[in-house]
């Protein structure tokens, strides 16, 4: 049986977060020691092309991101880790993809028409309206990112399951054509990887400004932890851990006997300010020696650019000879 390839990738646009820990990183580091399997883990920093965002911030994001997978420990012998930018085949296959990318398949993507919508909506003449080409073509390039490293399995959250089916789609289009050149991909929806909630209860995401960073220093962890929204149960009053933003965060992060105890003291009444203390004596215990070593790398982004350097050059060594087969496949060939 062939091995499974597992990739995972990540935009560049935006400080981790403790829900971005929880829900993709700490699995991700964890599947890593898996050595039957294999992994690769990029920073999809041109997809992030697609919003116009602050090119300073663009370049903030990728250092922040990678310092964290290092910093927690991501084992880089085993697993790829790179920067999608750094391996200019992808770009080359992504061009090689549009020519078997029906135009259709590109009209039905969900965050397109979204972005049309809100045209339509706002009572905007063109609906097309600001929507640029690399927003239309995502789902392409993310299709080369999976192709490009024969890919088996592609853990995503719900919302990127149609680009993970579109990538199918468009392999299946090429060697439907070519020949059997690309592996068929299938998106792995984490079930149990769960979803953390934010200061204000609602999903922890950057697009709604509640997020707690990951690596935020002691006081600014505390602070925060502090601001979560609870209800105005009194101390005394029993409470419900089904329903409390804190519990939830708290369970993430706890061993599972510390957990069984706080739902004793939710049942006891345990006021908010002293869970609020757990929970930030708890989440810093988990977090405090990666954040030393986040600290490091952040002062010293030369470490983090030969890591992804590194990365790169083994991962291009996949790359370049694939795409070189890829190439021969569509008649673009040395002539003599
Ligand atoms: N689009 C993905 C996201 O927003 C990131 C991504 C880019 C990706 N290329 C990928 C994910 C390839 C999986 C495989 O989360």
């Amino acid at each position: 049986m062939r091995q499974d390839v597992y990739l995972t990738g990540i935009t560049t646009t935006g400080t981790p977060h403790i829900g971005n820990y929880v829900g993709a990183i700490r699995p991700g580091i964890e599947a890593s020691k898996d050595l039957e399997t294999r992994h690769f883990y990029f920073l999809a920093d041109y997809h992030s092309l697609a919003k116009n965002e602050d090119p300073d911030k663009i370049s903030r994001s990728t250092l922040e991101i990678a310092a964290a997978w290092l910093a927690l420990g991501l084992d880089t012998e085993h697993a790829f880790f790179y920067r999608q930018s750094d391996i200019p085949e992808i770009l080359e296959l992504t061009w090689i993809l549009h020519g078997v990318t029906a135009k259709g398949l590109m009209n039905r993507a969900h965050s397109y028409k979204a972005s049309v919508q809100t045209n339509v909506d706002s009572g905007n003449r063109d609906a097309d309206k600001g929507i640029t080409m690399a927003l239309y073509s995502y789902p392409v390039l993310m299709a080369a990112d999976i192709l490009m490293f024969k890919s088996t399995k592609v853990p995503v959250g719900q919302d990127q399951k149609q680009h993970v089916e579109m990538a199918r789609d468009i392999a299946q289009r090429f060697n439907h054509h070519y020949g059997e050149v690309f592996v068929l991909p299938e998106a792995v929806i984490g079930e149990n990887t769960a979803v953390l909630k934010g200061l204000d209860g609602r999903k922890m995401s950057k697009s709604y400004g509640n997020t707690i960073p990951l690596f935020a220093e002691e006081k600014r962890l505390r602070k925060l932890i502090m601001k979560i929204k609870t209800n105005s149960l009194e101390p005394g009053e029993p409470k419900d851990p089904s329903d409390s933003t804190l519990f939830d965060i708290y369970q993430a992060f706890a061993e599972p006997e510390e957990t069984a105890e706080i739902k004793r003291q939710y049942a006891a009444g345990i006021a908010w300010g002293e869970m609020k203390q757990l929970l930030f004596e708890c989440i810093n215990r988990s977090i405090k020696p990666a954040r030393a070593e986040y600290t490091r790398l952040i002062a010293h982004p030369e470490i983090v650019e030969a890591r992804l350097l590194a990365g790169a050059v083994r991962a291009r060594e996949i790359a370049v000879p694939y795409l070189a087969e890829i190439r021969r496949a569509i008649g673009i060939r040395k002539l003599g």
